[in-house]
Parts: structure tokens; C-alpha cells; sequence
């Protein structure tokens, strides 16, 4: 089952559509992710592509030692928010790119060897005027698979990202000082295991000569059913074997079960069953809906026909498959009612759109220890606006 089965605060003092961040909830995972790097003296940075709420940075930032960001904003909102570590990696930088990076980046990572040949002087360079130090990292691909989804494999066939053994040029790795990978999607640690004894096979003579090696993302560290012992033995034994740092970088994991979507019942029609019509969209405010595609939970809710009242939940735009799905409830539904999606702080406002005029929702911080909200940022029609000409 995808995320929770309740929720501690009250609805009816929201105004709707919203994302919920529980900041409780967020603390609680951070408790467990400080857990693994007091047993292992991992660095733990947060993949700001799944959960950029920069609101909370100050609290992540007491226990993550920085974020990883997949561009030069992104990076910029690291350096400027949340004043840790910042590491970037891009399937390829720009000349502007690269200018802004090393500004706002510690670790830049390369994802081919002409992309580190090419703009390694840029950065030397750099280092000598500003007096900065900015390290240098490359992304391999470690060419083993896990079993996500393609759509969600850096190590599928053809998949652009990382550089394969047969392409990496030892004659190049002059200043290199990191290696980086990622291949795993809401995972345990077993794929872990497996793959770091297919990036040791594969690329064991060059770890050692490095400073640190990054684990990518994807160890879903958080889900309660997670085998810490088993990270906890993977990256102990790593670090003594080779002698260097590991880093791990998860989005996911950071705001797992953290937040929710609050929607309002609009209008309850007729289309072949009864269908309830929600002030919300999928498409636009839970994309990965469709991109994963994956049913979301509604708190309270059940499977169709599981409880006595059945409804197929339906979204504001045009798109036909506008839909989360088709969910039952104890008592009918009614215009006016407030619908709980769980599990919506990650990959939801990092991603969101506003397809068909469909407004963003609003984002609120709840604080359970004292039961307060707060609305942290809202949108209008400027915002929506401004995203054209
Ligand atoms: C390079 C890299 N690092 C980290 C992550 C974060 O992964 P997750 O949110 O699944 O932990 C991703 C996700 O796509 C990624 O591509």
C-alpha cells in the first residue's frame, strides 16, 4: 500500500487544493536517516529534484550535509538556501552552465569524458581566481539493472546517463576525485548489495584512487519495512575495503509519507458510475500518477466496491484520463468534501503544471506539536501567466 492510513491534522481549516508538508512526519525520517550516519559516517545529501520545499531546508539541513542538484537552478537554490554541500550532476552543461556551477557547486560530476575534458581547464581556472575548491566527479554506469521500470533505469539499454567501462578513459581522470552512480528506484537494500559488487567488478581498480564514491538515490531508507541493517553493513564494509567517503542521495526518502494533497468534491455527475469531480488535476498537480504510473491512496478510502459507495475521482482538465481512480467510501460523498491523497510531498510541487489554466496548489507546513498551519506559499494567476508570452 502506497502511503498512509491517517492523518493528525484538520482539513477543514484548509483551503484546497493544497499540499500538507507534516513537518512531524519529515523529523522522523530525518531521525532515521541521522541513524545511518551515526553507524557508518556516510555523507546523506538530499536530491532536490524529488523535494525542493526550500521552507524546511533549515530543519533537513541540521542533520543532511547537503543537497544534489541536476542543474544550475536547482544548484543555485542549494547554495542559496540551503548552505551545505551542493553537488550537480547534468547529462551535459552549457558554457553558461558551467560558469554558474562553479559558483554555487562543490562537487561538479560529469556524465562523459568529453564534458570533463573540455571544461576541467574552466574550472582550474576557477579554483585560481576565486580561491575555492571545487571537486571534480564523474557518473558511471554500472550497466546492472534492478528491475525498475525502464522509463526509471539509468541502466537500461541505451540509457544516456553514466559513462560505461568501455568508454572511460583512464587517461583523462587527472583531478577526478569522485565516482558517482545511480540505478535504483524505491528499492532495499539487497539492490544495493548487488550493485555494488557489479560497480566493484566493473570498475574496482579505479575506487580506491578516488576521495569519495556517491551511491546515488533511489534506497527508499525511510519505508518502515527497509533493511537499515543491511545499508548499514554495505557501506561499512565499502568504506573500510576502500578507503574512501560514500555519500548517498535520496529524494524519496528524505519526505516519504511526509505530505498530502487536500482536494474539494466540486461536483458529483453521472458518466457511467457515479464520478466525483475534484478542485484538483492529476495530470498537473500528481503527475507521476500517470508517469508511473501508480494508484494514489486516499485516506479513508478503499478499493472499488470494497466499502458500500463507489466513485471514480476525476480531475479539472480536459485530458480524458484525468482520473486518480475508482475509489469506495463508508458514507456518500458530497460537494464540499475534503479528499486526503497521501505520500504527495515528493515528486509532486518539483513537478507540477498548470495544463489547462488549472491553478498550483497552495502549500502548507503543519506543526503537530503545537497543531499549527501554515501557509507557506500560495499562486494566482501571475504565476500562471508569467510561464507564457
Ligand atoms: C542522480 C540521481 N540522484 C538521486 C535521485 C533521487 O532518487 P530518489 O528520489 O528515488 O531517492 C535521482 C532520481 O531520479 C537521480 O536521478
Amino acid at each position: 500500500m502506497n502511503g498512509r492510513t491517517e492523518y493528525r491534522f484538520d482539513r477543514d481549516k484548509l483551503t484546497t487544493p493544497c499540499y500538507l508538508v507534516d513537518v512531524g512526519l519529515l523529523r522522523h525520517n530525518l531521525e532515521i536517516l541521522d541513524g545511518v550516519k551515526a553507524r557508518t559516517g556516510c555523507r546523506i545529501l538530499l536530491a532536490l529534484k524529488c523535494f525542493s520545499m526550500f521552507r524546511v531546508f533549515p530543519l533537513i539541513a541540521l542533520t543532511l550535509d547537503g543537497v544534489c542538484a541536476s542543474s544550475p537552478h536547482e544548484a543555485r537554490l542549494g547554495f542559496e538556501e540551503f548552505g551545505r554541500e551542493v553537488h550537480t550532476f547534468g547529462a551535459a552543461y552549457s558554457e553558461a552552465d558551467m560558469a554558474e556551477l562553479c559558483r554555487t557547486s562543490d562537487h561538479i560530476l560529469f556524465n562523459s569524458m568529453g564534458q570533463l575534458d573540455r571544461f576541467r581547464p574552466m574550472i582550474k581556472e576557477y579554483e585560481t581566481r576565486s580561491g575555492k575548491a571545487i571537486k571534480i566527479g564523474i557518473r558511471i554506469n554500472p550497466e546492472h539493472s534492478e528491475g525498475a521500470v525502464e522509463m526509471y533505469d539509468p541502466c537500461a539499454p541505451g540509457s544516456r546517463l553514466g559513462i560505461r567501462r568501455d568508454d572511460l578513459r583512464e587517461d583523462l581522470l587527472d583531478g577526478v576525485t569522485g565516482l558517482h552512480w545511480h540505478n535504483l528506484c524505491e528499492q532495499d537494500a539487497d539492490c544495493l548489495d548487488r550493485t555494488v559488487e557489479a560497480v566493484e567488478r566493473r570498475f574496482g581498480d579505479l575506487i580506491g584512487r578516488m576521495d569519495y564514491v556517491n551511491f546515488g538515490g533511489g534506497h527508499h531508507i525511510t519505508r518502515s519495512d527497509y533493511d537499515l541493517e543491511r545499508l548499514v553493513r554495505i557501506v561499512n564494509t565499502f568504506k573500510e575495503k576502500w578507503g574512501v567517503q560514500v555519500y548517498l542521495e535520496p529524494g524519496e526518502a528524505v519526505a516519504l509519507n511526509c505530505g498530502y494533497l487536500v482536494s474539494t468534491v466540486l461536483d458529483i455527475a453521472r458518466a457511467d458510475m457515479a464520478t466525483a469531480i475534484i478542485d484538483s488535476s492529476v495530470p498537473a498537480h500528481m503527475p507521476d500518477v500517470l508517469e508511473m504510473p501508480y494508484r494514489p491512496h486516499i485516506i479513508g478510502a478503499g478499493q472499488d466496491q470494497e466499502k458500500p459507495h463507489s466513485y471514480r475521482i476525476g480531475g479539472l482538465s480536459c485530458l480524458a484520463g484525468d482520473v486518480a481512480g475508482i475509489y469506495s467510501f463508508d458514507q456518500p460523498l458530497a460537494v464540499g468534501d475534503k479528499l486526503v491523497f497521501s505520500d504527495m510531498a515528493i515528486y509532486t510541487m518539483v513537478k507540477n503544471n498548470t495544463f489547462n489554466g488549472v491553478g498550483l496548489p497552495a502549500i502548507y507546513l503543519y506543526e503537530p506539536g503545537d497543531d499549527s498551519y501554515e501557509c507557506v506559499q500560495s499562486f494566482g494567476y501571475e504565476d500562471f501567466k508569467k510561464r507564457l508570452s
